[in-house]
């Protein structure tokens, strides 16, 4: 039987001082924490809370992370106040840019380095960027992968036609999506964690579950499920002030409006 190695810092003789720390799989986190230089106006970024988590759960300081989808650049920003060392790439230069002046902007207590590149993370040289850097900074493997795409359709991020959320239909992006799997798992130590943020989504009137497809995508890739944890969704910019039209909607059409999305962990198995 294998022994449960410790992935974090906690202490586990003071176990129950850890208020703060989640261990039930439904997630009411409510507003996002907008301490920091977080921002709340990109529509489409996810609460620092999720990449809090995720750090103080399953690495270490001094850790690394790398994120393939790091929009505004959340989980750097987290990474750096919770020293843990971080990488990130997204397809937009601006987003890139972005998240290079929050994280400089971020107090550094534990003076830890982050990393952003432009790239496509379903592209081989986008992984290439990112182990030259792990090099560069004398990390073999990463300790956590935090995957947040886009949800299909959901939001357009760009008019690339690399973009996720331009995909010509749910195969096109969850066979993208995959590849940024298998693109930025070998990065990852052994048993480790990868943690995906997904949410589902509507087509002519059809629920069409993105979260389930994509979690089926990250387990044929050599990983096994340890959580699947429901997180609340509050109202973003698009359904603001609308919410009676939704109730009105879901009780003519017979459907129910979206109030949850995933965070699922994720293991990496072991090379036997
Ligand atoms: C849901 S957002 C991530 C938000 C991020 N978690 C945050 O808190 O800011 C998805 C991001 O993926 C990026 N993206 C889409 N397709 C991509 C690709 N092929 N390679 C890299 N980034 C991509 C988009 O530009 C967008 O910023």
């Amino acid at each position: 039987m294998r022994l449960p190695t410790q992935l974090n810092d906690l202490d586990l003789t003071a176990w129950d001082t850890y208020e703060d720390l989640i261990t039930d799989s439904l997630w009411l986190v409510g507003r996002r924490d907008n301490g920091s230089v977080h921002s709340a106006e990109y529509w489409g970024n996810f609460v620092p809370q999720i990449p809090y988590q995720a750090m103080r759960r399953f690495t270490k300081r001094g850790d690394l992370v790398i994120d393939p989808f790091v929009g505004l650049g959340t989980t750097l920003i987290e990474a750096v106040r919770l020293g843990r060392w971080a990488i990130g790439v997204d397809l937009q230069p601006s987003c890139v840019e972005q998240t290079r002046q929050r994280t400089r902007l971020t107090e550094n207590p534990h003076r830890v380095q982050v990393e952003v590149f432009v790239g496509d993370s379903t592209h081989e040289e986008a992984r290439l960027l990112v182990q030259q850097q792990m090099r560069a900074w004398g990390f073999e493997q990463a300790q956590l992968l935090i995957l947040h795409p886009p949800y299909h359709d959901i939001i357009k991020f760009s008019n690339l036609p690399e973009d996720l959320s331009n995909a010509a239909d749910t195969d096109a992006f969850l066979a993208a999506f995959e590849r940024v799997v298998r693109n930025f798992a070998p990065l990852l130590e052994e048993r480790r964690f990868l943690v995906l943020v997904v949410g589902d989504k509507y087509a002519k009137g059809e629920w069409i579950p993105l979260g389930f497809y994509c979690m089926e995508r990250v387990l044929r890739n050599g990983f096994r499920l340890k959580s699947l944890c429901v997180k609340d969704i509050q109202e973003n910019r698009g359904k603001r002030g609308q919410y009676s039209l939704w109730r009105y909607r879901a009780l003519k059409h017979n459907f129910y409006v979206f109030k949850h999305e995933y965070v699922m962990f994720f293991e990496k198995l072991a090379q036997e």
